[in-house]
């Protein structure tokens, strides 16, 4: 056991709980609960909110009630784009963290709904948990147009488009904004939360950016080396749909270097910082590699 997996089995139980019961609780009609529910309680590995919690950690913050409502909120959002990225007009996929989809568990319009409760109830969490404008300002920024949605956007621009195949500079960019975005925002969020020095706030960025680029090409490898079983969701398809990502770039070899580096500089830019657990996120991607 790691200081890192001690942390994650300490506080997913509690994610999964808050999740639950709040879900439960602040949504009016059950069927639209339900349907929220389905999706958020299918068993995503938390990484996001376990991110903001270990970023407070590092930081010496305790971690009560309203930081849970924030790192929940911040999950709630990433719940949300994973239905909208699987719907048939955006990914096609029919699996989802081990289960059907929302859209062919519920219906199409039903899961367009579901996304669209999750965001501004997690912004809402957010808002709630803090008590503070700056942290709406980073989650809201961090998913719109110049981050998640702006990425997401490039994303379907570039699929089956033979122009971007060899642009290094576009899968860059549309990869960190549809992935990196919102992993950085929940270390700076935490970083902001717990009042951190400049020189702590810029080493924890640094972390989250070398973080935040370096997830897409876990998920892109994830694709071709993981079963659907393993991965919970369809694997060996974004070549055939024509997906152009770091991996169709680079390919299998070169992707796992990148990575490698990304896992050396996010490790050497959390010297200083007691950033022990922080350092055990990237064995995450040892099954890759
Ligand atoms: C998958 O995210 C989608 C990406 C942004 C790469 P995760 O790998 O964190 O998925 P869950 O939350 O564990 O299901
Ligand atoms: C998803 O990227 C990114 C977001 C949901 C913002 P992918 O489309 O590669 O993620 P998976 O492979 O479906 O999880
Ligand atoms: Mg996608
Ligand atoms: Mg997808
Ligand atoms: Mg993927």
């Amino acid at each position: 056991m790691t200081a890192f997996t001690y942390f994650k089995d300490d506080w997913t139980p509690v994610i999964d709980d808050y999740l639950a019961k709040h879900l439960a609780d602040e949504v009016d009609s059950k069927k639209i609960s339900q349907t929220m529910s389905y999706s958020v309680m299918a068993g995503g590995k938390r990484l996001r909110p376990l991110l903001f919690l270990a970023t407070l950690n590092a930081l010496g913050k305790k971690i009560e009630e309203p930081e849970i409502r924030i790192a929940c909120g911040i999950e709630l959002i990433h719940t949300y784009s994973l239905i909208h990225d699987d719907l048939p007009a955006m990914d096609n996929d029919d699996y989802r963290r081990g289960k059907l989809t929302s859209h062919k568990k519920w219906g199409e319009a039903e899961a367009i709904l579901a996304g669209d409760a999750l965001l501004p109830l997690g912004i809402q969490w957010i808002a709630q948990g803090s008590n503070s404008t700056e942290l709406v300002k980073i989650i809201t920024q961090a998913v719109g147009p110049n981050g998640m949605v702006g990425g997401q956007y490039l994303d379907i621009d570039s699929t089956n488009n033979e122009s971007v195949a060899g642009d290094a500079d576009f899968i860059n960019k549309m990869e960190w904004l549809k992935t990196g975005c919102l992993i950085q925002a929940s270390v700076e969020m935490a970083a902001v939360y717990a009042k951190a020095t400049d020189i702590e706030q810029a080493k924890l960025i640094d972390y989250a950016k070398a973080f935040g680029r370096s997830y897409q090409i876990y998920d892109d490898l994830v694709d071709v080396v993981e079963t659907s079983e393993e991965a919970g969701k369809a694997t060996h398809k974004d070549q055939e749909e024509g997906k152009n990502n770091t991996l169709t770039l680079l390919g299998i070899d070169k992707s796992r270097k990148e990575l490698r580096d990304f896992i050396k500089q996010a490790k050497d830019d959390l010297h200083g910082l007691n950033g022990e657990i922080l350092a055990g996120f990237l064995d995450l991607y040892q099954k890759v590699l």
